[in-house]
């Protein structure tokens, strides 16, 4: 048998980052267009393409769907040359369609790696999720408290009174019990429209977002793509899978999940080092997104590895010509 090939997150990592940075390229033609299904497809094909060039025996866990109802990038999907070590993908080439289609800030295009096995396989359904940045004590929060108690901890936490607390919010209509619980102590809600995994990633930055929490369900997938994140930056996330049906229910079984009230930490969701790369398509807090110049388009990425906690920005200047 032959020997397994090291995951080699150094080497990879600028790999990945080519990866993220031609997906974001490729919707930029797109942006405010008001079409985010082309948006998206030029993400995909581009994400797609620059993946299978990477020396990695790759498999999707997280990607842009099940086989029968996504041609590329689907969950399951063989990337790379397949003569590298073998890893797990998790990726979303337009983190916020619809933010791209309106030239709304926060949309990225996002992927994680990580050894084989390393990343939970989670399906396409919701998923309630908690997260704050680095420096607390684990659990200092849980999905087990109320809204209004998470938010007392974390006063508590930091030293401050409810009225110094941020917390970010899909605003939805299933959101209005919880965004009522926490008005109701006094913190600060800052609605966002879409892109909960540039939510998540807030909170590792509170200085420069000002948010300490994030609450409320969104994507499982993207749920993964954070705790990713938060695995490079430090912070913590919990994630608990919300099933609406039977049909949601068998897609979990068959990503291999059998038990359904789990509450996952950072660290179950994403059980290995790993790197992590973000392109922004257009502006955000934790990235600028793609500016245009005659001839030239200019990307920034962040890149990340868990393994170090190293943190790297990147601009890249692409000829257009
Ligand atoms: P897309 O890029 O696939 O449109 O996802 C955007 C997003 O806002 C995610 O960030 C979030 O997890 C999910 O949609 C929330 O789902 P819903 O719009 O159904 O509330």
């Amino acid at each position: 048998m032959a020997t397994p090939i090291d995951f080699n997150d150094r080497m990879l990592s600028l790999g990945l980052a080519r990866v993220s940075e031609a997906a974001a390229l490729a919707s930029a033609k797109l942006i405010g267009r008001g079409d985010e299904k082309a948006a998206d497809q030029a993400a995909v094909d581009a994400m797609r393409t620059q993946l299978n060039m990477l020396d990695i025996d790759g498999v999707v866990v997280i990607g842009e769907g099940e086989r029968d109802e996504a041609p590329m990038l689907y969950i399951g999907e063989e990337v790379g040359t397949g003569t590298g070590p073998a890893v797990d993908i998790a990726l979303d080439p337009l983190e916020g369609t619809t933010l791209t289609a309106k030239d709304m800030p926060n949309a990225l295009a996002v992927i994680a790696m990580g050894p084989r096995g390393s990343m939970l396989h989670a399906p396409d359904v919701y998923m309630e999720k908690l997260a704050i940045g680095p420096g607390y004590e684990t659990g200092v929060v849980t999905l087990d408290m109320t809204p209004a108690e998470r938010v007392q901890a974390m006063a508590a936490a930091k030293g401050c009174s409810n009225e110094d607390i941020t917390v970010c919010i899909l605003e939805r209509p299933r959101h209005e019990e919880l965004i009522a619980a926490v008005r109701e102590t006094g913190a600060a809600i800052r609605l966002i429209t879409d892109g909960d995994v540039a939510g998540v990633i807030h909170c590792a930055e509170w200085e420069k977002t000002g948010i300490d929490l994030y609450m409320g369900s969104g994507g499982a997938p993207e749920g993964v793509l954070a705790a990713a994140a938060l695995k490079c930056m430090g912070g913590q996330i919990f994630g608990k899978l919300l099933f609406r049906n039977d049909d949601e229910r068998g897609r979990a079984e068959k990503a291999g999940i059998t038990d359904f009230d789990r509450i996952y930490s950072r660290d179950e969701l994403v059980t290995q080092d790993v790197i992590f790369a973000a392109t922004g398509v257009t502006d955000g807090s934790l990235v600028s997104g793609i500016k245009r110049e005659v001839g030239f388009l200019t990307t920034e990425t962040i890149l990340m590895r868990s393994k170090t906690g190293s943190v790297r920005r990147m601009t890249y200047r692409n000829p257009t010509l």
